[in-house]
């Protein structure tokens, strides 16, 4: 359960983040799974829940802007830094957001990253694997008109190396349940595609 505090910084993020959506592999949706993955998480490892509140909704931003690959988490925190100094944060909770949001799209392990960091990074990852993972590859697949080729190479090869950048054992834990979802679907698309 939120407090009121909580909801009410949830409810400005969404609200910002409706006026710019434009990547439907991003959505609402997607930020919503990983604001679901990252409370669970941050339950058991005592992280600012208002850190993992914003960072949720707000991580992929840049991506309405056509952003793509590592930076796009950089890009993100600068396309932001208007809406996040209007956020009741201290100073030290928006940095952390800018710390969680810049690490989350870095393809390297950074085991000195502070846990919302890394929780931001767990929970993105867990929002791209499984049913709703393999629906996400498609959708952006259509979104940078790409076909096949690039969904089998996402789904066999990124999906592997998404569960190797885990940081968290709860979280290791999760991914291996979101694989058992589609082990049949994935047999399928090996040979089918
Ligand atoms: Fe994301």
């Amino acid at each position: 359960m939120m407090n009121r505090e909580e909801k009410e910084l949830l409810a400005m993020c969404i609200a910002f983040l409706r006026q710019h959506i434009s990547s439907p592999s991003h959505d609402l949706k997607h930020s919503l799974d990983v604001l679901k993955y990252s409370l669970f998480l941050g339950r058991k490892h005592k992280a600012n829940r208002k850190v993992l509140i914003v960072a949720s909704i707000l991580h992929d931003f840049s991506r309405h802007y056509g952003a793509r690959g590592e930076l796009q988490g950089e890009e993100s925190v600068r396309l932001l830094e208007e809406f996040l100094n209007r956020l009741p944060l201290l100073e030290e909770e928006k940095k952390s957001v800018e710390i969680a949001i810049t690490s989350h799209s870095l393809r390297k392990k950074d085991d000195s990253l502070p846990i919302e960091a890394k929780i931001i990074s767990d929970a993105d990852k867990l929002a791209g694997l499984g049913v709703i993972g393999l629906l996400r590859i498609s959708m952006y697949a259509g979104e940078i008109g790409k076909g096949f080729s690039y969904v089998k190479r996402k789904l066999f090869e990124d999906m592997k190396h998404r569960k190797r950048l885990l940081y968290l054992d709860e979280s290791k834990k999760l991914a291996e349940q979101l694989d058992r979802e589609i082990m049949g679907i994935r047999e399928l698309l090996r040979k089918k595609i």
